[in-house]
């Protein structure tokens, strides 16, 4: 590392985008792309610990994703039971902690209690975390930080307060936000959070991305000048 590089992030978020199109692009189903999306998951996942992160946030599945036909709700949540089950396996052997953000309501409960065993078992690893933003909306997360502070008896609040009460009090701030297939903007992801975000926008699609291109984001970002507006 040179003096004008950045150390390597220790929380990486990354908005999943492109399923639909991957599999558009092969006249596949859309179902087709989410299942090599789970596939990319996986890749990273893996990534991210042989390059030492220490924190990642995959958004999976928005608060706005509701909105989608049902069928297609149905193949996302049959993928996600999957993906609990198989981690629920794994997560020992690999070192994961899973970490959960966003609402629990309306996720199906055979879903939530798998969440809920997958991080109460994987609580004490000490490998990378993983911290899953599913039925996640930023704006819903700020709302619900203000309300337990109205809850507490709070009139006056501070930006510590806030940030003391989202989600995962405990989750840095991510120094890189990824985003795949080309759109540039933020859907509703981490928007306290992300406020001095370094941003990475690849045209990949997210069954494509792998290591090779996790390592190109990073390296990009530690190229990148972060001035915090100092100068
Ligand atoms: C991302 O891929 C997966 C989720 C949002 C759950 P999309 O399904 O949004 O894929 P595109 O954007 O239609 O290509
Ligand atoms: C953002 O992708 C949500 C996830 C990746 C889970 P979308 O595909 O839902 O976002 P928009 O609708 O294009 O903004
Ligand atoms: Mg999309």
């Amino acid at each position: 590392m040179t003096s004008t590089e950045n150390p390597a992030p220790k929380h990486i978020a990354i908005i999943m985008d492109g399923n639909g199109r991957w599999a558009a692009a092969r006249n596949l189903p859309r179902s087709a792309g989410h299942k090599e999306g789970a596939q990319a998951v996986r890749r990273v996942i893996e990534a991210a610990t042989e390059l030492g992160i220490e924190f990642v946030t995959l958004y999976a599945f928005s608060t706005e994703n509701w909105s989608r036909p049902k069928e297609e709700i149905d193949t996302l949540m049959n993928l996600l039971e999957k993906t609990l089950d198989e981690y629920q396996k794994s997560a020992e052997k690999k070192n994961l902690r899973i970490w959960v953000s966003g609402e629990r309501e309306p996720l199906p409960p055979q879903i939530l209690q798998k969440i809920d065993k997958l991080v109460q078992s994987t609580a004490a690893h000490t490998g990378l975390t993983v911290n899953l933003a599913l039925n996640y909306g930023a704006q819903q997360e700020i709302t619900y930080a203000v309300n337990q502070l109205l809850a507490q008896g709070k009139t006056q609040i501070s930006a510590q307060d806030i940030t003391a009460h989202l989600y995962q009090p405990l989750l840095p701030a991510p120094e890189l936000i990824i985003r795949t297939s080309g759109e540039q903007r933020l859907s509703n992801f981490l928007l306290w959070q992300a406020a001095y975000s370094e941003f990475y926008f690849t045209p990949v699609l997210w069954p494509d991305f792998d290591k090779e291109e996790l390592k190109k984001a990073v390296l990009e970002y530690q190229h990148r000048h972060r001035r915090f507006g100092g100068i």
